[in-house]
């Protein structure tokens, strides 16, 4: 990077204000949905959103909206991503896009105002709630009730470990309001890779050209409780055990397809009642399957039910899928890609054409709108971990792209 302008430095300086909520020991954020870090950073959105003139407003499943009105009555196109983090998470992830969004829409506002233009769309800004679905499953859950796919009131009655309701922690946190966007003519939303393969190509610029898909489902393994000294081995119905085996067989299924299509994860884990001496009765995991095409999962989910009924036989113990959360692949819409693309070049930045693994507010929210998704590079695809970094350089440059596709967008460019 050679110089820093006033307009890099705001938003330098606007990111270590932000990330200074839920900041951890380790350089990153805890900042679960409706948790009081959540609410105490968008609180600090709200200051600087209506700082530069934005009306903020809630929606029911508390997104977080802050709208500028220059073409009164013109539909809006939405620009955004998620303040909220995993446990122990980076300070990039979804933030880094809330931010850019915002410094992005004020820059081409206010390039409009010192024109007397007015763009063809108004604009809006969004903090989507609970994209992270760590507290509160299932992730993407704002935007899920935002596009229709999740109904309203399931999602205002799901509950955290501890029993608390989405609707109660919002109630706690930053509310809730009855704010329903107008029709939107297109959404942007920029976010690190959180993989390695930008960083390995030598690219500044990703345009996100697909998303793999996801099965995600909560699973219940029964066995029955005893004492760990007295029960014969032979009479044991170990939950536990049950979940071991079925946490393998999940790793496992990798090895029937070609190398890294299919990613597979247990990635949460309960078990009743954790005590030392005694035999665990029930174990609640996550099983979290990810490929480019449903043909891979659903082979992949075919599979893995051989070997439940297999390990349901040797352990003595029974697995119930008691809920599925699906996302499908697709394409991004080719106009947008392109749009990034010659964005990147005009700033003479080098770009390439990525696939999102990841779950995305953009995921949901291309299957209503015209949608554009831009990825900045991650540091040793480093994410969900404090460790997670994207330099300064990579930063800025993406707040550059993203404010020409803002421009375009509000342009109408996506039409
Ligand atoms: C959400 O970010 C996901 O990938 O599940
Ligand atoms: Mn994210
Ligand atoms: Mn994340």
């Amino acid at each position: 990077m050679t110089t820093v302008t006033p307009d890099d430095r705001a938003f330098l300086d606007d990111f270590a204000a932000m990330s200074a909520f839920g900041a951890t020991a380790g350089g990153g954020v805890d900042r679960q949905a409706a948790t009081e870090e959540d609410a105490q950073v968008r609180a600090w959105l709200t200051g600087l959103l209506t700082g530069h003139g934005f009306a903020v407003h809630l929606d029911p499943i508390g997104n977080l909206f802050g709208l500028a009105e220059p073409t009164p009555g013109a539909p809006y196109v939405l620009f955004g991503s998620h303040l909220d983090s995993q446990p122990l998470a980076g300070k990039y992830d979804g933030a880094y896009g809330v931010l850019t969004a915002v410094h992005a829409a004020i820059r081409v506002l206010a390039t409009h105002r010192a024109a007397g233009t007015t763009p063809a769309y108004n604009i809006a800004v969004v903090d989507w709630f609970n994209e992270e679905g760590c507290r509160f499953k299932p992730s993407m859950m704002g935007s899920g009730v935002f596009t229709g796919k999740l109904a309203l009131d399931a999602a205002l009655a799901t509950t955290d470990p501890r029993g608390v309701t989405v609707q109660e922690a919002l109630g706690a946190a930053s509310g809730t309001g009855d704010s329903e966007l107008p029709p939107l003519a297109g959404y942007g939303e920029i976010h690190i890779e959180q993989g390695p393969s930008m960083e390995e190509a030598g690219v500044t610029i990703g345009a996100v050209a697909a998303t793999w898909c996801a099965y995600k489902y909560e699973v219940v393994v029964r066995g029955e409780q005893g004492h760990t000294g007295s029960m014969r081995m032979s009479d044991r119905r170990d939950a536990l055990l049950g979940a071991a085996h079925l946490i393998t067989a999940v790793n496992d299924l990798i090895e029937h397809f070609p190398v890294e299509s299919l990613h597979t994860t247990v990635s949460e884990l309960y078990l009743e009642p954790n005590s030392p001496v005694t035999i665990a009765r029930e174990v609640r995991l996550l099983i979290d399957l990810r490929a480019e095409t449903t043909d891979i999962l659903g082979e992949a989910f075919a599979l893995l039910q051989e070997r439940i009924a297999a390990l349901e036989a040797k352990t003595r113990t029974e697995v119930d899928i008691v809920s599925r959360s699906i996302w499908q692949s697709g394409p991004f819409v080719e106009a947008g890609v392109a749009l990034v693309e010659a964005a990147a070049a005009e700033l003479g930045l080098s770009s390439t054409r990525v696939k999102t693994l990841a779950g995305h507010d953009a995921t949901n929210v291309k299957d209503i709108t015209p949608t554009v998704l831009v990825f900045v590079p991650s540091v040793d695809g480093v994410s969900h971990n404090e460790r997670e970094y994207t330099t300064d350089a990579d930063m800025l440059a993406g707040v550059n792209v993203f404010e020409r596709v803002v421009r375009a967008l509000a342009d109408g460019a996506l039409d």
